[in-house]
Formats: structure tokens, sequence, C-alpha cells
């Protein structure tokens, strides 16, 4: 009886609000609210049906500057008050129901350490250390020399963020995994003499225990690599890694491109590199998906790549380093593609996120196969099978790369230019030990 009537108020509430729709004369189809509170923390809003018809008048600004940051967000929609609720919002939720059993009850963001603008990459958990390892792209460092990295140390409450010098130090790590206990790094800068020694762009290994690095590859056939940016290493030690161009446009290497942009595989055993795909203007992250319980290494593996050609400038020595420009019309897509069953190559390539915000950088896969790319000021996490964007966490930072930390790999550490913020949630990342 008592739970019957408790029931009423809010049955009639529905049919208040409907009546409320059908008053303002909204065309139909037009979604009402856009937006909601949603979930269990008040910094969780949902995004009923995508958004998929608004009222009019909308318009979105598209940006053709790095300096103007176009977001879903900053739609101005003059017929529909709750789209102001965005801006606030830790997490944006486009699928309500995957998305809040993601997020679980307790989801939260925290911004943990302000950094200097530069780009901010490379993130590596080390689970022998309780460490996570990342790399900055700029800094002060006196004498000019090598850039030391940064280290989160986990063992202690709250984290401590402190630096790291390897022995030989490693210029400007862009990617970063780790296999069989060592750091693999994606090195994207090259020097004539940094610290007093030349280095150029490839793949080093640093053991966490002792601070050491070994460098695997530093050209193709006597050309330097252009930007070895992001990598992970199969089963069977092949290294994967992307050569987009941004080391020059960013003056991290004082050689303009000798080499298309492309993607390749590299055998550490053999010393062999293959390409592996030339079809993008800027191939930047590369990740895997998880190997799936009773399959062989490569059974059913798919790998992501994404292209943020939307992000370029010009490749001429004798122009030097100008920055990179934005175009929204340009490449911010992530591809899918299947791992044949040799190991050897990608087929099947295939658009499986067109990034809302931005480009899409960084890129991993979370355990159950979903993929997670840092657009611009946030995260998006999308289910490939349908190519349903899920959530999005937002930020005030443009992040450049992410991963998951701790034993049971459910807490998430994303860093980008200005921050370094850790988000708690039911979404967990693959063992990579
Ligand atoms: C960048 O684009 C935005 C949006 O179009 C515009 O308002 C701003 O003036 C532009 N800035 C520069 C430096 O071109
Ligand atoms: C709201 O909708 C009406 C009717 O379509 C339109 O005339 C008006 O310009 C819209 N207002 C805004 C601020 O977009
Ligand atoms: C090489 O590194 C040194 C710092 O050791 C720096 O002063 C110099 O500008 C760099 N050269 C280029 C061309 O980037
Ligand atoms: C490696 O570097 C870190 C950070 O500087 C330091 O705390 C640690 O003691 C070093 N490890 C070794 C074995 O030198
Ligand atoms: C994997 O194989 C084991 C042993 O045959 C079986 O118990 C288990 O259910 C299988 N797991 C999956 C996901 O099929
Ligand atoms: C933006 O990119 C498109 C497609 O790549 C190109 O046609 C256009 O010229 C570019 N615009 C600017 C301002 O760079
Ligand atoms: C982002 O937010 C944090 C905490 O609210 C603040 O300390 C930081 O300065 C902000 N960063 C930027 C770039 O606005």
């Amino acid at each position: 009886m008592k739970s019957s009537t408790a029931f009423r108020p809010a049955f009639l509430s529905v049919l208040i609000f409907t009546c409320r729709t059908t008053t303002q004369n909204l065309p139909p189809g037009v979604i009402s609210p856009l937006v909601q509170t949603c979930g269990p923390t008040s910094k969780i809003v949902c995004i009923n049906h995508y958004a998929s018809v608004m009222p009019y008048h909308f318009y979105r600004q598209a940006s053709d500057n790095a300096s103007y940051e176009d977001t879903f967000p900053k739609t101005i929609v003059g017929n529909d008050s709750s789209f102001s609720l965005l801006p606030g919002a830790d997490f944006l939720v486009f699928d309500q129901q995957r998305g809040l059993e993601m997020l679980g009850t307790a989801p939260s963001y925290e911004f943990m350490f302000a950094v200097n603008d530069a780009v901010h990459e490379a993130p590596v958990y080390s689970p022998a250390t309780n460490k996570l390892y990342l790399s900055q792209l700029r800094g002060n460092t006196s004498p000019p020399g090598f850039l030391p990295q940064l280290v989160v140390n986990l063992n202690v409450d709250p984290p401590y963020l402190g630096e790291l010098l390897s022995d030989p130090p490693i210029y400007a790590p862009n990617g970063g995994t780790i296999h069989n206990g060592l750091i693999y790094w994606g090195v994207s800068g090259g020097n004539d003499s940094i610290g007093g020694i030349e280095e150029r762009p490839g793949i080093a290994t640093l053991d966490p225990t002792t601070n050491k690095t070994v460098t695997l590859l530093n050209n193709h056939f006597g050309h330097y690599f252009n930007t070895v940016d992001d990598l992970f290493v199969a089963d069977n030690g092949d290294v994967w890694f992307t050569d987009p161009q941004y080391s020059w446009f960013n003056a991290l290497t004082d050689t303009a491109p000798q080499l298309n942009s492309a993607s390749y595989r590299f055998r550490p055993s053999t010393g062999v590199v293959t390409m592996i795909d030339d079809t993008m203007v800027q191939p930047n992250g590369i990740a895997i998906s998880p190997r799936m319980e009773n399959c062989s290494a490569t059974e059913n593996r798919k790998v992501y790549i994404s292209d943020s050609g939307a992000v370029t400038g010009t490749i001429l020595q004798s122009l030097g380093s100008h920055g990179t420009g934005f175009n929204s019309t340009g490449k911010r897509t992530v591809y899918a593609f299947d791992l044949t069953s040799d190991g050897n190559h990608i087929i099947n390539r295939r658009p499986v996120w067109f990034a809302q915000d931005f480009i899409p950088d960084g890129l991993k896969v979370a355990r159950n196969g979903w993929i997670v790319a840092g657009t611009g000021t946030g995260v998006d996490v999308v289910d490939p099978d349908d190519g349903a964007l899920i959530v999005r966490i937002q930020t005030n930072f443009t992040v450049q790369n992410f991963a998951w930390t701790g034993t049971d790999y459910m807490d998430f550490w994303l860093m980008g230019n200005s921050g370094i913020a850790r988000v708690k949630w039911n979404l967990q990342g693959q063992e990579l030990k």
C-alpha cells in the first residue's frame, strides 16, 4: 500500500513532463531534454539518444586552428537549456546502459598534478616497482641536454611525482609499453649532440629496476625514422610502431622527414623492420586487442591505429620547424585491422571511430575489448563492435595518453598538456607486465 502511493507522484511527474514537452511545440523527432544528470554522482550526465535531433537553432563552430578547441559541449543550442549541464561534468554518458555499468557505483575524477604545458606521453605502469613512468617533451634543463622522464610513485599516499634520468639517457620517448619486465619506449627525438651524445628516433628499453637503457633500433636502412610515436609488443616479442612526422613540426629532431608517414613491425630477434601500413596521413596511437581465453596468440586479434592527420605541418628542411595546425576536415579517425594468423600482417582496414573532438592521439584497448582514445580535452571509450561512443571522460587539459595502474588495473591515469589526472571506474586495463 505504502509503496504504491509513494510511486504515484513520480508517475505523475513523468506525465507532467510529457505535457510540458508537448506545449513547447517541439518539432517531431526533437530529443528533449538533450542532457540530464544521471548515475551515482553529480558529475555524471547522460546525453539522451546521442542528441541525434537538436532543436533549431544550433551551431558548433569548427576549428581551423590549434588555439581554439572545438568541442561538443561548446555547441550552442538556443532552445535547450539542458545542454549547459555538459561543461561542468566529469563523465559524459552516451550509452546509458553500458556506460553507467562501466562507471560503476563510485566513479571519480581527480586532477592530481599540474605540469608544464608541453606534451606528456608514453605512460607505462611497472608492477615490479609500482610506479608509473611517463615523458615530457619540453622542459627546463640546465645546462641544456636530455629531458628527464617523470615517475609517479604509487607506493606512497598521496602519490609522488618525481624525475628519472636513465643510463644512458633517452631523448623524448613519445610512446611506451611493458613486456617481460622491460619498458619499451618509442623514441621520438633526434639530435646531433644532446647532452653530448647523438641520438635518433627508434626503439629503446628501460629496465625499471636498474634504470639502464638499451637501444634496439635507430634507423631504416640508414635513414632516420621521423618520430617513433607509439608502440605495442605482440606476444611473440614483435614491436609494432607508428612513425608520423611530428618531431620535425615540433622541433624535437634536427632532420626533416626522410620517410613517408607509415607504421611498422620490428622483430628484435632478427632486427628486421617490415612496413605494415602506409595509408595514413599521420599514424599516431597503435594498440592490440586482448588475447581471448582459449584462443591462440593471433586468433581474433585486432590492431587499431589512429590517424591524426588533421594536425599536421610542413616537412621541408629549408622551412624549419613551424609547429602544427589543426583542420577539422582532416583525418581524425581510429581504424581497425585484423591480425593475420601468422602474426605478420594486418588486413581488412576499416574505420571504427571518428573522434567527436580534436584528434585521436593515445590509443589503448581495455580488457573487455573496448577502445579508449585520448581526443582533445578528454578520453573517449568506444565499443568497436558496433562503433558506439559509450562514455567520454572530460578534462580541463588536452590529453595525449593514459595508462591503467594497480594490481587489478582499475585505476586510470591520464596525462597531457598541463595536467595529470586519475580516474577510478570499472573499466579494467589489460594486464601488461
Ligand atoms: C581560431 O578559430 C576560432 C574559431 O573559428 C576563432 O574564433 C579564432 O579567432 C581563431 N584564432 C586564430 C589565432 O586564428
Ligand atoms: C527557438 O526556436 C524558435 C522556433 O523554431 C526559433 O524561432 C528561435 O530562433 C529559436 N531560438 C534560439 C535561441 O535558437
Ligand atoms: C640539439 O640539442 C641541443 C641541446 O643539447 C639544442 O640546443 C639544439 O637546439 C638541438 N638542435 C636541434 C636542431 O634541435
Ligand atoms: C632509478 O631512478 C629513480 C628515480 O630517480 C630512483 O628513485 C631509483 O632509485 C633509481 N634506481 C636505481 C636502481 O638506481
Ligand atoms: C576455456 O576452456 C576451458 C577448458 O576447456 C573451459 O573450462 C572454459 O569454459 C573455456 N573458456 C571459454 C571462455 O570458452
Ligand atoms: C583542411 O583540410 C582539407 C582536407 O584535407 C583541405 O582541403 C583544406 O584545404 C584544409 N584547409 C586548411 C585551412 O588547411
Ligand atoms: C584544471 O583543474 C585543476 C583543478 O581543478 C586546476 O588546478 C588546474 O589549474 C586546471 N588546469 C587548467 C589548464 O585549467
